[in-house]
């Protein structure tokens, strides 16, 4: 989008920060096509993981170095070298590579977490960042606990980060503490403390705790931040991130008061918001400022007569310009492959013809039992093929389920496990449970439910229900994901997704049951 106003970066870290929501766990193909669309999406920066933390980690942040072009990819690295070695392997083939290197500097993580003197910390930063800087061009350097920590200490530390050769500091709410006004004051304080601060970029990265990561970035960077973290729909760490979509939509609509431009393609704000949610099972909340369900909906009398007379009445925002597009073009089971075609274009889905093939076969399906095959409808399809278990474990056959007032439901489940047909039966009391029930006696995984969301994909009653389920083992949990238009058949999907992901990342616990 061409702006005007002084350029702000955006730094994405829904895969790095964001991946470390509780119960979000995204395989190395998901994370790719969350790359690509923040590349699409027109980000500056993607952090694309923490490499060190496991080898998933670090061939996810390879695989997207090497294939996703246009934005810098960011590897994050503690200050040590194994970290920033193995940092530096994961983003080296990247068209711009960075390694994000930190060190918390607040008193209270430094003696009780690193244990570690102001001394200590500060040899380490200047050896660290240095070790990355004879690496890559691209280093940013991060004070963890920034907000927490002292002024003049923390001026220090990120004088010694730039003289080694840090282009970018961050300046971290870690635990999301600040107010605007405070946060606004403190980028200003450091700014004016460090006095090598004209080589390197000063970017914050704010949680959202006390609900002020939005605030406290917009107050930093009316301070002299030029670089701000997000995650899309806000997800990270406990309360999550700055979310995405509602700093770079402030800074568009305010741009006449703020005087700040960004380079984000605001039409695909819904998109992105749209696959991250899917893909990491964390559910969008209705009210959500710029991509929820009702962000743009006009529910009272009088406000409806206003936006009908003159739209600006009651919407400071046009839906089209995040992405959310007013004429939603129905389909249906007498449309073709041409109109069927041209709608996933218009939807941003330019795919094979092998791909294409296979979804218009599911959508003729899904036509079959659904009248009105609207957009999410489709953007679901994509999704289900796009990330389809390649090589599935177990596989639904077939099921017949019976269940009724005052009698105990019944479930038979027919799967194939392996490509062998097993069939089971179980009762309980109500039809998912008796469902689930069968299913573990074929499994026989010592897996426990830890929780059940239904969604409805679209409006009206033959709408496709959406079941996220996540499942816990060995202390790990796995998201699945089920879509149909019978709620009990998504509901055994989404079962069988979250075990196909549980024996794909533990296959041992397959051979212990042959
Ligand atoms: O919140 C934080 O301090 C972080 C750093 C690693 C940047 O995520
Ligand atoms: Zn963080």
């Amino acid at each position: 989008m061409v702006q005007n106003g002084k350029r702000i970066y955006i730094f994405d870290t829904t895969l790095r920060d964001g991946e470390q929501s509780p119960g979000v766990s995204l395989n190395s193909d998901e994370k790719l096509a969350i790359a690509q669309q923040l590349a699409r999406l027109g980000v500056d920066v993607i952090e694309a993981g923490f490499p060190i933390a496991s080898p998933g980690d670090f061939s996810s942040v390879s695989r997207i170095a090497k294939e996703v072009k246009g934005p810098i990819i960011a590897g994050l690295a503690r200050t040590g070298e194994a970290d920033i070695k193995s940092a530096y392997e994961a983003v080296k083939h990247a068209e711009r590579p960075r390694i994000h290197t930190f060190v918390a500097t607040s008193k209270i993580h430094m003696t009780k977490k690193l244990c570690k003197t102001e001394e200590e910390v500060k040899e380490m930063v200047a050896k660290y960042v240095k070790m990355a800087k004879s690496l890559v061009d691209d280093v940013e350097f991060s004070a963890e606990d920034a907000f927490r920590s002292e002024i003049p200490f923390l001026c220090e530390v990120f004088t010694l980060a730039i003289d080694a050769g840090a282009n970018v500091i961050n300046i971290p709410d870690t635990v999301g503490y600040a107010t605007p006004w405070e946060f606004g004051e403190f980028v200003k304080a450091i700014r004016e403390g460090v006095p090598n601060i004209d080589k390197a970029v000063i970017s914050v990265h704010c949680h959202n705790d006390l609900g002020l990561a939005v605030a406290n970035s917009l107050a930093a960077v009316r301070n002299g931040a030029q670089q701000v973290e997000v995650a899309v729909n806000g997800i990270g760490e406990r309360a999550g991130n700055a979310s995405l979509e509602e700093v770079v939509m402030a800074l568009y609509t305010r741009r006449n008061y703020l005087g700040f431009s960004t380079s984000i393609n605001t039409r695909e704000l819904y998109r992105t918001s749209t696959m991250v949610s899917r893909l990491t099972g964390m559910r969008v909340q209705h009210n959500k400022a710029i991509v929820g369900k009702n962000a743009f909906a006009h529910e009272a009398g009088i406000h409806q007569d206003g936006v009908i007379k003159e739209r600006t009445t009651y919407e400071i925002m046009n839906p089209e310009m995040v992405g959310i597009s007013s004429n939603k073009l129905v389909l249906g089971k007498h449309s073709g492959r041409h109109a069927f075609k041209l709608q996933l274009e218009k939807l941003g889905f330019n795919l094979n013809e092998e791909i294409l093939e296979k979804i218009f076969n599911e959508f003729k399906a899904l036509a079959d039992r659904k009248s009105e095959i609207l957009d999410e409808d489709l953007i679901t399809l994509v999704d289900n093929e796009m990330f389809a278990d390649s090589e599935q474990v177990y596989e639904l056959n077939h099921m017949r389920v019976t269940l009724g007032t005052n009698i105990t439901a019944t479930s038979t489940i027919g799967m194939l496990v392996q490509g062998k047909p097993v069939e089971e039966a179980a009762c309980a009391d109500g039809p998912i449970e008796a469902s689930y029930a069968a299913i573990n006696k074929i499994v026989k995984l010592p897996a426990r439910l830890e929780s059940y969301n239904i969604n409805a994909v679209t409006h009206g009653k033959d709408a496709q229900g959406e079941v996220v389920v996540r499942v816990a083992i060995d202390g790990k949990t796995f998201m699945g994901r089920g879509l149909s238009v019978d709620i009990i058949e998504s509901s055994v999907r989404a079962y069988i997704n979250a075990l196909n992901k549980i024996v794909r990342a533990q296959p041992e616990l397959l051979q212990e049951r042959q």
